[in-house]
């Protein structure tokens, strides 16, 4: 059991009702507190949570409608994220009690503080490295308008300028990441069929190579809720079309992709977590027709090329800037 669900259990009368656990755990907690219902905006703790408790978890970047009588947020890793999450969450707690659980290293004392705005935050109780605070809601602010959470920039581009929109907790949350800004130049002549953006986040390679393949399907993929409604303002906010799907690293995938373009994972909440990567560099063979590319970015650091000539047969470096390099490897094995 995760050391802050442990916590939030040594503390049992306050969680005995109905309360909303949001961006819990893929642990047991859920099955620990039968009233509780979960809320999560990661596919990958959404997945085995819907399993494991009769479809107690809801999955998006909203609360469920149904009411609650208090609410835990397991602290997230952006600021503003915690912001939008705690906003949501006091909109429906007038005079009842919101809490805050996290992990010191990941900020939690600073992190408390932001309960203010709602009313006098206090400390409950802390162990193995975690904090739980509560805050009775006095002053419960409207539900946040989800257009005021939004950042926006432009991308110029040979084919023109390309409009980005993200919200709080997506990666390179209103700006554009140096990695994806020198993919976003290797991304000519890819092989003809069907194309999938994996870890879309915002959206800005899927919308850039939808614009630039019209005839070519291209697929949008993420896990997290936040990166998908934005890969859906971004698709629109570029009048482009593209299907976007929630999904869990590339297992999900469908299989006959001519190209895969990405910008991979290799952090997770504080922890870096290269799994997700790994998984798409051994699996991407199966997930592109023979003779297909996949093309990442990725920091020079990481030791991918010899993992691409293993699985896939080949690995080519397009281009390198500021640390970043273009990797292409072209599918040569039969499946
Ligand atoms: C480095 S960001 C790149 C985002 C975007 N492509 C860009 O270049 O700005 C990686 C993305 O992978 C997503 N991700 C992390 N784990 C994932 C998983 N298991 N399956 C699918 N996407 C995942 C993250 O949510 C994040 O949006």
């Amino acid at each position: 059991m995760d050391a802050k669900s442990q916590l939030l259990l040594r503390n049992p009368s306050h969680f005995a009702g109905t309360v909303l656990l949001a961006g819990l755990p893929a642990d047991d907690l859920l099955k620990a507190l039968p009233q509780a219902f979960g809320w999560s905006w990661q596919m990958d703790a959404y997945t085995p949570l819907t399993r494991s408790t009769d479809g107690r978890c809801h999955f998006g970047i909203e609360p469920p409608s149904t009411e609650f009588a208090a609410a835990v947020l397991f602290l997230p890793k952006s600021r503003e994220q915690t912001d939008y999450l705690l906003t949501q969450l006091a909109a429906r707690l007038a005079g009842r009690p919101l809490y805050l659980v996290g992990e010191k290293r990941a900020g939690i004392e600073r992190a408390a503080k932001q309960l203010q705005a709602f009313g006098s935050p206090h400390k409950i109780d802390s162990a193995r490295h975690c904090q739980l605070w509560r805050v009775l809601v006095e002053q419960s602010p409207p539900a946040p308008v989800l257009g005021e959470w939004t950042k926006h920039y432009r991308v110029p581009l040979a084919d023109g300028e390309l409009r980005v929109i993200s919200l709080p907790g997506v990666f390179a949350h209103g700006h554009l990441d140096a990695g994806t800004a020198l993919l976003l130049e290797q991304l000519n002549a890819l092989p003809r069929g069907p194309i999938l953006d994996f870890g879309c986040g915002a959206g800005v390679l899927g919308a850039a190579l939808a614009r630039r393949y019209p005839d070519q399907s291209v697929t949008l993929l993420d896990s997290c809720a936040f990166a998908l409604h934005s890969a859906h303002l971004t698709l629109a906010a570029n009048s482009v079309e593209a299907k976007v799907q929630a999904a869990c690293g590339i297992a999900d995938a469908k299989q006959d992709f001519a190209a895969i373009i990405s910008n991979p994972p290799f952090h997770q909440g504080i922890a870096t977590c290269y799994q997700t990567t790994e998984d798409l560099l051994r699996e991407a063979r199966s997930h592109l027709v023979r003779g297909g590319e996949l093309r990442i970015v990725a920091n020079r650091f990481l030791k991918y090329p010899p993992i691409l000539s293993q699985y896939l047969g080949s690995c080519e470096t397009m281009a390198e800037r500021g640390g970043f390099h273009v990797l292409r490897a072209v599918n040569q094995r039969a499946k």
